[in-house]
């Protein structure tokens, strides 16, 4: 892939992550202690709604990253993204967005329900792809979409970032060093009240479980392993809702999910998501202390402090020290939206990252597979798999 952008200088970096919190990363100490300046990957972003306002300001304080393009089909909201991140080429759709000003890695955040349309466009016009979560709508596409990028020599990947995290690191140590005995069972889950500004969430394809319980899929898979069986029940529970972008609307798809899933060695985990969630502790992440992730063995017990996505700390206690003790309570610069700068970093340092497309896929297979089980009352066993267990 060509790159003709100047590069940013070790002082150029130093400024802007001093001017962006969120910039100031583990990223950018490596890159500083490297003393190289970074490759940056030309970069298009296609869809300007509500998650761009996060995605945006960390891409364009990333040394890895220049975003050149802008797309929306509402064309105003890839303009006024345009203006205020001075980002002058913006289009009204993909096909435009293709011939438009030449770029390499395309970052895809539009309603889930278009990303594996997207996604392909973007693999076969021999552009690396991050795609918001899911990756594709089904586990065969998805892997159709892998092996085109394969084919082509381009990347695909796909959120969340769950398994990046400190805490996450510290979970997976933990269970690798037997500190819990033998591990039997464990439960997480996410929810909120639901988005009020796009109907997408609540029709074919959308659901908690893709948006919500998907992070909580990824964090389970990637510390207890890949998934042989999954069991669920999936419920609508408020069946009309009113959002911003069409009214009222009916709730087609999923607002309640509990999914039961089957790991190698007899660990069984249990996945709760919802749009029907009060939450004590407010929806930013920062103030929740309760452990959304728990995880019980024959000697032990681990809780996540807060969410996957935002972690505040691990609590653990053993048959040997029964009182919990929070560890890990450092983000060591990990958060939740800096995905596809990882992703940027990865293309321009060559630097292998935990999340893959692989468990993006088998994340996927587990959602469909709860859809199935619903719809036919049987436990459904999967057929895709993925390194295991992550080099954390
Ligand atoms: N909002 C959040 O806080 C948040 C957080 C994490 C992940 N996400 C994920 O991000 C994605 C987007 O969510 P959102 O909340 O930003 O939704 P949104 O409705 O605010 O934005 C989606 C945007 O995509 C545009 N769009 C739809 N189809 C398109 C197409 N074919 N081509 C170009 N543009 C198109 C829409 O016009 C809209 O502006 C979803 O996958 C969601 O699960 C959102």
């Amino acid at each position: 892939m060509k790159n003709s952008i100047p590069a940013l200088t070790r002082r150029e970096f130093t400024k802007t992550a001093l001017l962006s919190g969120a910039a100031a990363t583990t990223l950018g100490t490596r890159i500083l202690a490297a003393d190289a300046p970074a490759r940056r990957i030309r970069t298009g972003v296609i869809g300007c709604g509500r998650v761009s306002n996060l995605y945006l300001p960390v891409l364009s304080h990333s040394p890895f990253v220049e975003v050149v393009s802008l797309c929306d089909i509402r064309p105003e909201k890839a303009r006024q993204q345009g203006e205020r991140f001075k980002i002058s080429n913006t289009y009204p759709d993909i096909d435009s967005m293709l011939k438009g000003v030449p770029f390499d890695f395309l970052i895809v955040l539009t309603d889930m329900q278009e990303h594996e349309q997207l996604n392909r466009r973007g693999i076969e016009a021999g552009k690396h792809v991050w795609s918001e979560k899911p990756i594709a709508n089904t586990l065969r596409v998805g892997q159709e979409l892998l092996r085109m990028a394969r084919a082509r020599g381009v990347q695909l990947w796909g959120a969340p970032i769950t398994v990046q995290s400190p805490q996450f690191a510290f979970m997976s140590r933990t269970l690798r060093s037997g500190a819990l005995g033998r591990v039997a069972a464990a439960h997480a889950f996410y929810g909120h009240e639901g988005p009020n500004w796009s109907a997408f969430f609540y029709e074919k394809l959308g659901g908690s479980m893709p948006d919500l319980g998907v992070y909580n899929f990824t964090s389970l898979t990637g510390l207890l392993g890949p998934v042989k069986s999954v069991t669920a029940m999936l419920s609508i529970v408020t069946p009309e809702r009113t959002v911003d972008d069409k009214g009222r609307i009916r709730v087609t798809e999923e607002d309640n999910a509990m999914v039961l899933m089957e790991h190698a060695d007899g660990v069984l985990s249990h996945v709760q998501s919802g749009f029907n969630y009060f939450n004590p502790n407010g929806h930013t992440g920062e103030n929740e202390d309760r452990h959304t992730i728990q995880i019980t063995g024959s000697k032990g017990y681990m809780g996540l402090v807060g969410y996957d996505w935002e972690p505040l700390g691990v609590d653990l206690a053993t048959k040997e020290k029964p009182n919990l003790t929070r560890h890990q309570t450092h983000a060591e610069g990990y958060i939740w939206q800096q995905g596809a700068v990882l992703a940027a970093e990865s293309l321009s340092t060559g630097r292998k990252l935990l999340v893959t497309p692989e468990q993006a896929l088998h994340v996927l297979e587990i959602i469909t597979a709860a859809r199935k089980s619903q719809a036919t009352g049987r436990r459904i066993r999967l057929t895709s798999t993925f390194d295991w267990p992550l080099a954390v």
